[in-house]
C-alpha cells in the first residue's frame, strides 16, 4: 500500500483541531469527512481541503477508498462507530477514552484481532517526541529503576450541564476525559496495576468534577495522580527513579522539554518540539503501520488501553458513576 486514505468521523473541536497535522504526515492523505450532518461535513471539507464530505456516518465507513478512520465523537460514541469501521475492513484510531466503558473496548479489540484490522487508541501523548526521550533515557537507566509517577491535569472548564464534559449521556467527567492522560502516562512508565485507590468531587450532573487517584502499580511502583475541570492547575508530571528524575515540562499531556535530575550532577535538559500540532506523530505511526501490515502499534498498544480502561472504570466504580456505551443505527 502506498497511501493510506484516511477519513474522519465527526466535525466536532478536536476533529478541527487535528485536521492540518495530516500535512506533516508522509503516505497519509486526508480524504474524507462525515458528519451527521451534509452541511456540517461540507464546511469541515472547504475549511481543511478534504475533497470528500459524507453527510452520514454510515456511508463513509462503508466507501472504498478509505484504509482508515479517526473517530472523534463523544466518548460513548466510538464503540459503534469502531465496530463498523472493523466490520467494513477499515482500520481505527480512536480518541481517548478509547470507550465510556471497558466492556466496550474488549469488544474493539475482539473485533479489530478478529478481523485482522489495525486499531489504536488516539493517545498521542505517547508519540510525542520529547515523551520518546523521556522513554530511552529510563531505558538506558539514567534515573535507576522507576519507583513511582506523579502529575496532575487539572484543566479549568466553566461548568456548562448540557457540554460533553459535563453531561453523563455524553460520558462526561474528569476521569475519563484527563484520567485517561494521567494513568496512561502512569501505565506507560510502571506498568500495570494491582490496586487503585480513588476519591472524587463531583458536579451536580452525577459526572466527577475532579479526582485524586493512587495506584499500586504490580511491578511495585506507586502513582500519585490528580485531575480536574474545576481548577487551573500546572499539568506537571514527575518519573521518579532509584537515581533521579525526569520532570516533564508543563503541561505534561503534550510537553517539548524535559529536564533530568540525577544525583550529584547538573540538570540536563532535552527540547523536542512536536510537528504540527503535535497530532501529526501518531498519524504517522499508524500510516506506517497500515503500510507495513501491522495490526498494533508497539508504543500504545491495545492491551495498554484495556489496562487503562479497567483502571478508568475502577475510578468511576468507586465514584458510584457507570457510563454506557451508546447504541448506535450505522446503516
Ligand atoms: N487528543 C486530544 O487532544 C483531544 C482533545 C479534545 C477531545 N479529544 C477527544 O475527542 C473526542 C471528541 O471531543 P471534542 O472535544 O472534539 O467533542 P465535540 O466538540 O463535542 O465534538 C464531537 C463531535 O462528535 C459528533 N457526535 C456524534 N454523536 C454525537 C452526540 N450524540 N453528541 C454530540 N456530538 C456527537 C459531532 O460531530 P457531527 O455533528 O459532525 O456528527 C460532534 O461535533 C472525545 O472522545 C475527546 O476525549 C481529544
Amino acid at each position: 500500500m502506498n497511501t493510506v486514505r484516511w477519513g474522519i468521523v465527526g466535525t466536532g473541536a478536536i476533529a478541527h483541531g487535528v485536521a492540518g497535522d495530516f500535512q506533516f504526515v508522509p503516505g497519509a492523505e486526508l480524504t474524507a469527512v462525515a458528519s451527521r450532518t451534509r452541511s456540517k461535513a461540507q464546511a469541515f471539507a472547504t475549511k481543511h481541503g478534504v475533497p470528500r464530505a459524507y453527510g452520514s456516518y454510515a456511508e463513509m465507513l462503508q466507501a472504498d477508498d478509505i484504509d482508515v478512520v479517526y473517530i472523534a465523537t463523544p466518548h460513548p460514541q466510538h464503540r459503534d462507530v469502531a465496530l463498523s469501521a472493523i466490520a467494513n475492513g477499515k482500520a481505527v484510531l480512536v480518541e481517548k477514552a478509547f470507550t465510556a466503558t471497558l466492556d466496550g473496548a474488549r469488544q474493539i479489540v475482539k473485533a479489530a484481532r478478529e478481523n485482522g484490522v489495525f486499531a489504536m487508541e488516539a493517545m498521542w501523548t505517547r508519540f510525542l517526541p520529547v515523551v520518546a526521550a523521556a522513554r530511552e533515557v529510563v531505558a538506558w537507566g539514567r534515573i535507576g529503576d522507576v519507583v513511582s509517577v506523579q502529575g496532575d491535569l487539572y484543566a479549568y472548564r466553566e461548568f456548562q450541564p448540557e457540554h460533553r464534559l459535563f453531561a453523563k449521556e455524553l460520558g462526561g467527567g474528569a476521569i475519563l476525559d484527563l484520567g485517561v492522560y494521567v494513568v496512561n502516562f502512569a501505565q506507560a512508565f510502571l506498568g500495570d496495576v494491582k490496586s487503585v485507590d480513588c476519591i472524587t468531587r463531583l458536579y451536580p450532573s452525577g459526572v466527577d468534577s475532579a479526582a485524586n487517584i493512587s495506584l499500586a502499580h504490580t511491578g511495585g511502583g506507586l502513582s500519585s495522580l490528580a485531575v480536574g475541570f474545576d481548577g487551573h492547575g500546572p499539568g506537571r508530571m514527575a518519573i521518579i527513579g532509584t537515581k533521579g528524575w525526569i520532570e516533564v515540562e508543563p503541561r505534561f499531556h503534550h510537553p517539548s522539554m524535559i529536564t533530568i535530575h540525577r544525583n550529584g550532577v547538573l540538570p540536563r535538559i532535552i527540547e523536542a518540539m512536536p510537528t504540527g500540532r503535535g497530532y501529526s506523530h501518531e498519524f504517522a505511526e499508524v500510516t506506517q503501520r497500515i503500510r507495513e501490515g501491522h495490526t498494533e502499534s508497539p508504543t500504545m498498544p491495545l492491551e495498554d488501553t484495556l489496562e487503562v480502561m479497567r483502571v478508568l472504570e475502577s475510578c468511576l466504580r468507586q465514584a458510584g458513576i457507570k457510563h454506557c456505551d451508546a447504541e448506535l443505527t450505522l446503516v
